[in-house]
């Protein structure tokens, strides 16, 4: 009897090379940055490792990196001043607010060698911190709420961005966000939908990174953890109103729900590696208990396995380490 050996293929590095299934190429990966007002320098944010709050100067140099490393793409957030927070979050929308700011820098310095991407969302901006209006009642208001994203949208376009990333889980928004795009003549405006969006305590560091109001939860319009039809289902709404591409967020603990959309979508399927997910790496690998870059570089590589065409992840210029 001869026996069976797959470890024929996994002899010397040329031949694992030669047989491996999945190859991450920068191209396909996005930095998510972050800009906020009123800073004279960068600042870093405290539970995310080598991530920062950076200076509209400070910005175009990183988008000046991330084109020269061959990125695929760069998605900014905006900080605002404490102060210029509203109940409507009316300065996401505004020319002079600092996302729109930040997405006129970016594109000025690197024009179409990098898609350029905003976050579509009000939370950043709001005073309550949640990404919609509120009704009197202090629920989310869905419908009040497409109107100002379509507006949001037309605004990051107006700004220079090429794709839109509805972020705020409100039913109907990539169908709006559409038609508003289209009325105000940006047909070539991509929309990116944060279509699976799960209510996850992985956001930690982020709330941090952008100053975030919030008091309560998101449960009302994130999806419920335990749900994976439903996040089909999400994806599927999205793809009929209209999206360009979907994304199932956040990436490692859900890589289920990317398998199930990446088999049934007809159009590319992003995945973000979500801020808790890498400052888990990064914290583990300050106590010497893991290895950040195998790590960092393994994680990408099964999101990419599990069905994503492209990968938000803080680590994306440390792609070298990608493998
Ligand atoms: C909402 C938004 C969030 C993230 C991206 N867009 C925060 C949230 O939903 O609470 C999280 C990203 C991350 O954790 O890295 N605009």
């Amino acid at each position: 009897m001869t026996t069976i050996r797959p470890r024929r293929l996994r002899t010397t590095p040329a031949m694992r090379g030669l047989v491996r299934e999945t190859r991450v190429a920068r191209a396909q990966l996005v930095l998510p940055v972050f800009v906020a007002d009123g800073l004279t320098k960068p600042r870093p944010i405290s539970s995310l490792p080598g991530v920062v709050q950076h200076t509209l100067d400070s910005l175009r140099a990183e988008a000046a990196r991330a084109a020269s490393a061959g990125l695929g793409g760069i998605m900014l957030f905006g900080v605002p001043q404490p102060q210029e927070k509203d109940a409507a979050g009316s300065v996401g929308e505004r020319a002079d607010g600092i996302l729109n700011r930040g997405l006129a820098a970016v594109r000025a310095e690197v024009g179409d060698d990098l898609v350029v991407m905003a976050d579509t969302c009000l939370d950043e901006f709001t005073d309550h911190g949640h990404c919609g209006l509120l009704t009197p009642d202090g629920g989310v208001d869905n419908d009040a709420t497409l109107d100002v994203y379509a507006r949001l949208a037309v605004s990051q376009a107006e700004a220079g961005a090429h794709v839109v990333a509805p972020s705020g889980m409100m039913d109907g928004q990539v169908l709006a966000i559409r038609e508003g795009l289209d009325a105000a003549g940006h047909e070539d405006v991509s929309i990116l939908a944060y279509a699976a969006k799960y209510a996850s305590a992985f956001y930690g560091p982020f709330r941090e990174a952008v100053g975030s109001s919030l008091a309560g939860d998101r449960r009302t319009y994130q999806q419920d953890p335990a749900n994976r039809r439903e996040g089909l289902r999400e994806a599927l709404l999205d793809l009929a109103e209209g999206a360009d591409m979907v994304m199932v967020k956040p990436a490692a603990s859900y890589l289920d729900v990317l398998a199930d959309v990446a088999a049934a979508s007809d159009v590319p399927v992003a995945a973000y590696q979500v801020s808790g997910e890498y400052a888990m790496i990064c914290a583990a690998a300050e106590r010497g208990w893991i290895d950040r870059d195998a790590a960092l570089a393994e994680a990408i590589t099964c999101i990419v396995r599990a069905g994503a065409d492209l990968v938000l992840t803080y680590a994306a210029l440390e792609v070298p380490a990608v493998r």
